[in-house]
Formats: structure tokens, C-alpha cells, sequence
């Protein structure tokens, strides 16, 4: 393995193949995750044990712009190695050659990264770095071609080439500097023109290793890679929350239900308004929430909630609702008693509480039922409510 290795980062390209479809910003500036694009694989390359240092190479007319975005980025995140900013060349490998002169030379080796390939890992440098072995100059990581591939000339095609021997290679590229210093000077030369570095050792004559390279390695080039670079869609989890409530008959309230007084019926006992059915619904809000139960939020020792309409105790839970951005998409209610007779009142009653909750009449359904003379509602000694509130949270 090298003892010291350096990076050169190419984030000079002009994108122009995209630049249509980015509103004029270049590929390599495009916002990621809070960062420039390139600043994902500085971060990558900088967390190489072995990395000494990382040249990024931007376009010459606005190089001050992003010499400066990239100090700010350097404080910010602390890559943990030093980084130096120079300017890029016409061509790509104009580009490396200007960021290899910045290379110290006691180098042994350096990598020479697409900054338009975000989504390489440490790993596959560690293995490139393990291939660099005695007589390889460079290693290249490549991935088996899975289309058939023709040499096509005018719309016509001259032959199809032979796919188990093709390979597509990707960046980061590792090479001897020393190497790849010669060959840069035989590019100049000889006027190489290449799309890679490793070409121009083969060029050169020197021997160019090949490593698996990563699937999701892949360089930004088409409108379609974009997507790739779009935050992932927020998701959405249901949630559900159910309360239960019992108020005894023989108080001095005149009985409430969903927030509508129920002419006739059983004077409740109570500390607030004793309104059954919005208790057991402010607890299954609660229960979406996963707050404890409207005991702890509105105790019966404090004087605050004697009487108090429980219209307000549904605002004050609403309020958390909307606060930890839950969207509530149904509520399912049950009153037990043996009296009242509640058919009277039900339709009131739905449209009373999907006014509380900010909900249409559908999103809300009310039930009512006797226990058939058992148990304390038979006896006409209380009433009692379930609830259920279905909701959707969004988590992003
Ligand atoms: N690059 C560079 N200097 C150049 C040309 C390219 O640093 N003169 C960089 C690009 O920023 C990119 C990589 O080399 O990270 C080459 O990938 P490519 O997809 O060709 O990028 P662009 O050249 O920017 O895009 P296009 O070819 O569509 O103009
Ligand atoms: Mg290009």
C-alpha cells in the first residue's frame, strides 16, 4: 500500500449536457444535502485514513466564488485534511494536469476523482489502494458491460463488439504520481486527447489494474441522474389513538355530548363540564401524540378546569396536534347509555365535533348503543364514550 496519498477533486466542468435542465448551474454546484455537489466526495476522500490532502480544481471564471464557498465548507464540516483550491483548464485532463502541479512532491500516489460521481464509498478506495501493488501504475475501478454494445458510424452499424471483454470504468482513479506526471508530460507532448487519466498510462505503456467498481457509482450526466440527487420523499406512517371515558349520573351538570347540551337528560358528575365523549376524544388524540391521557394535561386539582367547556380542552390538544405536524383523517365515536335516547341528537352531535376538529361531517362518525340493561349504564347510574382518532405523521 502508498504511504502518502493525495486527491485531485475536478469540479471544472462547464455540465453543459445538463446545464438546460439545471437553470444554468453546473452539474458539480448543484445544491446536495446543504453542500455543493463536489463537497460530497471531498468529505468522502477526506475521510481516508491515509489521505494527506485534497486539490479541488473549479472553473477559472468564477473561481474566487467557490475558492470561498470552500473555505466556509472546510470550517463548517472539518474535512480533517488540508484542501487547496486551483484553477481548471479547458479540457478535463487540462484540469488535472493544473491540479497535479499543486500535488507536494513527496506524493506517492494520487487519486484523480470526477466530482460529478458523488456516491462512491471509502471502501472502494481501500480496495484500489490494496490493487496498487508492485509493477501496476494505476487501478481503475470498472463494472461489467451489461448492454450489447456496436460501433456505429452514420446511423449504420459496423460491428458488434465483444461485451465480455468490456469493462466501464468510473472515478476515483488511482496512479503512481510519478507516473501519472510522466504520462500528463507525454499528453502534452504527443497531444493526447483522453476522457480519463488511465488512458493515458496505457498510453504511456504503463499497466492499469482493474477493480470492481460500485453500481450506484454513477456519474450525474442526464436529466434522469438528477433525480438521484432530490431529497428523498418524506414518509408517511399512520398512527392511531383511542380514549375511553365514564361520568356518573346524580351531579348537578347539565349533560353536554360532543359540545351540545342534551336537553332532558341525566344531570353528570364532574370537575369540568362533563362532557364524556370530548374527554375520551382529547385522549385519543393524546394517544396519537403519545402524551399520557387528558388527567395529566388537565387535572381535576387544578381550579383552572372546574367547568370548563371541554370545547376548550379539544383546542388546547388540537393545538399539539398541528404542532407535531400529525393531519388527522378520521374519528370514530361511541356513546353507551341507556339513557338518553341519542338519535335525536346524533347528527348534531357528528357536526359539532368535525367543527372542533377542523374536519368535514364524513371524517367524523358517532355511534350510539345500550348495554342492555347491564352493568352500571343499564342501571341509568353514568355514560360512558369510546373514541378513536386515525392520523397521519410525516416523517422527513
Ligand atoms: N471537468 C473539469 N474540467 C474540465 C472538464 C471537466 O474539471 N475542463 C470535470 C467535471 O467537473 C466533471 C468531470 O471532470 O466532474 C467530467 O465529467 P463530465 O460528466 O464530462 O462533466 P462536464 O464536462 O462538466 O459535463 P459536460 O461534458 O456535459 O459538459
Ligand atoms: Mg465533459
Amino acid at each position: 500500500m502508498t504511504s502518502s496519498l493525495w486527491s485531485i477533486v475536478l469540479a471544472a466542468g462547464q455540465g453543459s449536457r445538463l446545464v438546460a435542465a439545471t437553470g444554468g448551474r453546473r452539474k458539480q454546484f448543484l445544491s446536495f444535502h446543504g453542500a455543493p455537489l463536489y463537497w460530497r466526495s471531498v468529505l468522502t476522500l477526506g475521510a481516508v485514513p491515509a489521505m494527506r490532502g485534497i486539490v479541488v480544481v473549479f472553473p477559472e471564471q468564477d473561481f474566487d466564488t467557490h475558492a470561498a464557498e470552500l473555505r466556509a465548507l472546510a470550517q463548517r464540516d472539518v474535512p480533517g485534511v488540508p484542501l487547496f483550491a486551483v484553477h481548471g483548464g479547458t479540457r478535463r485532463q487540462d484540469s488535472v494536469r493544473h491540479g497535479l502541479a499543486a500535488i507536494p512532491i513527496g506524493c506517492d500516489a494520487v487519486l484523480v476523482h470526477d466530482s460529478a460521481r458523488p456516491f462512491f464509498s471509502a471502501s472502494l478506495v481501500h480496495a484500489m489502494r490494496t490493487a496498487l501493488c508492485d509493477g501496476v501504475h494505476g487501478v481503475v475501478p470498472g463494472c461489467a458491460v451489461t448492454d450489447t454494445v456496436k460501433e456505429v458510424a452514420d446511423g449504420v452499424v459496423r460491428c458488434t463488439l465483444d461485451r465480455t471483454a468490456l469493462t466501464a470504468v468510473q472515478t476515483p482513479q488511482l496512479f503512481v504520481t510519478s507516473a501519472l506526471r510522466a504520462a500528463h508530460d507525454r499528453a502534452v507532448t504527443a497531444d493526447w486527447n483522453v476522457t480519463d487519466d488511465a488512458s493515458m498510462l496505457e498510453l504511456a505503456g504503463y499497466a492499469v489494474r482493474v477493480v470492481p467498481g460500485e453500481a450506484q457509482n454513477i456519474k450525474i450526466t442526464t436529466v434522469e441522474d438528477l433525480r438521484m440527487l432530490a431529497p428523498a420523499s418524506p414518509q408517511v406512517l399512520p398512527c392511531t389513538g383511542f380514549g375511553y371515558d365514564v361520568h356518573a349520573y346524580g351531579g348537578t351538570r347539565p349533560m353536554m355530548l360532543g359540545g351540545m347540551p342534551i336537553a332532558g337528560a341525566p344531570l353528570v358528575q364532574a370537575h369540568s363540564d362533563g362532557d364524556v365523549l370530548l374527554h375520551a376524544l382529547c385522549d385519543a388524540l393524546l394517544g396519537c401524540l403519545g402524551q399520557g391521557d387528558i388527567g395529566e394535561h388537565f387535572p381535576d386539582s387544578d381550579q383552572r378546569f372546574e367547568n370548563i367547556s371541554s370545547g376548550i380542552l379539544v383546542s388546547e390538544v388540537l393545538e399539539k396536534v398541528r404542532q407535531r405536524g400529525l393531519t388527522i383523517t378520521h374519528v370514530d365515536l361511541t356513546v353507551i347509555a341507556q339513557v338518553p335516547r341519542l338519535s335525536p341528537h346524533k347528527a348534531a352531535i357528528r357536526s359539532n365535533v368535525a367543527r372542533l376538529l377542523e374536519l368535514a361531517d364524513e371524517q367524523v362518525n358517532l355511534k350510539a348503543t345500550t348495554e342492555e340493561h347491564l352493568g352500571f349504564t343499564g342501571r341509568k347510574e353514568g355514560i360512558k364514550a369510546v373514541a378513536v382518532v386515525t392520523a397521519l405523521r410525516t416523517i422527513s
